[in-house]
């Protein structure tokens, strides 16, 4: 999920647990059975513990943070064999799946973002509410943040920010960032989000602090977020049998439209209905079926209780029959950064 603000704290003396979002829903989707199930996000565990609750089922939870591996070792054994970890990215999901042995699939979950444990541990550099490196990889491996705003030169920053945040005043930032680097490189979260308060302050009645859309946009940047589901969802689909279902949810509108697209395409909804054109290639046939209605958002009593879910979106489909269509260029592209846009600040 993608976290807002800090939040309270549930659990006293230790870290933030991660409460499930639109779990029953997830559920109604996924109808648990006896049968092999894959948790993508694993976390705290919270979808696929669910799931277990049925006899006879069996679940393969990936997570790419050794945390939450660690951390997911007592749950699997509580299951007696029947919770299969795997450390690695729910986009490689085809060969962990051929890893494991795995051939097929009865559902599939993905619940993207980051963890509640990942945003509260101030070392993780998720949050600007502590002071911390300024990090934000979710597998402890690989570029930080910081390496990023350090090595890629303007016009990339100002991509990055305007593209995966929103950031309207990504120019003005990027600048600030290049202009600084040299003598007072940005290594740390809160010295990142004090910066941007200098040159980008809040509008007057802003309701997110202005660092908001810049951290938003370097955590995708530093996980490749976008890039993971669209692998995560052409995955899903070489590996779902017919009849499996898979349940995505997402907590941002980037996210939100991928997903919304590939379930589109593969189940014919985003393609004319006319006729074929003499000489046009014959349409392939739908991979899923996208019951409406959709999205699927939490309701009143989970948003009240659990602030985190309050931007959530769950969409779904059921694999068809059809033969997977695998990683054509135009789903890929929906990870890409757009062309380079004007008007930005
Ligand atoms: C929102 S939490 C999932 C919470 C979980 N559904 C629960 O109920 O506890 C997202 C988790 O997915 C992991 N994650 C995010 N992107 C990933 C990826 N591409 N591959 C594997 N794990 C990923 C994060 O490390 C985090 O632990």
């Amino acid at each position: 999920m993608s976290v807002g603000s800090g939040g309270k704290n549930p659990v006293a003396g230790g870290p933030a647990r991660h409460i499930p979002v639109l779990l029953e829903e997830v559920l109604a989707v996924l109808r648990p059975r006896a049968g092999l199930f894959c948790d993508g996000t694993f976390g705290a565990g919270g979808y696929s513990r669910a799931i277990l609750a049925t006899p006879g089922a069996r679940v393969i939870a990936i997570d790419r943070d050794p945390d939450a591996i660690a951390a997911g070792r007592a749950i699997a054994a509580r299951f007696e064999g029947r919770l299969d970890l795997a450390e690695g990215r729910f986009g490689d999901l085809e060969s962990i799946a051929r890893m494991h042995g795995i051939s097929a699939l009865d559902g599939v979950a993905l619940d993207v973002g980051v963890s509640s444990m990942q945003f509260d541990e101030a070392a993780r550099g998720f949050s600007f509410q502590h002071d911390a490196p300024l990090d934000m990889r979710m597998a402890k491996t690989g570029r930080t943040a910081a390496d990023i705003l350090a090595q890629e030169d303007e016009e990339t920053i100002a991509d990055i920010l305007f593209h995966y945040g929103e950031e309207r005043n990504s120019r003005r930032i990027a600048r600030a960032i290049v202009a600084d680097r040299p003598t007072a490189p940005y290594v740390s979260t809160r010295q990142f989000a004090t910066m941007i308060e200098r040159v980008a302050p809040a509008r007057p009645n802003a309701r997110i602090h202005p660092a908001t859309r810049s951290f938003q946009a370097l955590r995708i940047a530093v996980n490749d977020e976008l890039g993971e589901l669209v692998s995560g969802l052409i995955g899903a689909e070489a590996l779902l049998a017919p009849g499996g279902a898979l349940a995505v949810v997402t907590f941002h509108s980037l996210e939100d439209r991928i997903v919304k697209q590939f379930f589109a395409r593969r189940s014919g909804r985003g393609q004319a209905q006319s006729r074929l054109l003499p000489g046009e290639p014959a349409r392939p046939a739908p991979t899923f079926d996208c019951p409406a209605p959709q999205p699927i958002a939490p309701g009143a009593s989970e948003a009240a209780a659990n602030p985190r879910a309050r931007s959530a979106k769950l969409r779904h489909g059921v694999r068809t029959e059809a033969a997977a269509r695998g990683a054509d260029e135009s789903i890929r592209a929906l990870a890409l950064l757009p062309p380079r846009n004007r008007g930005r600040g």
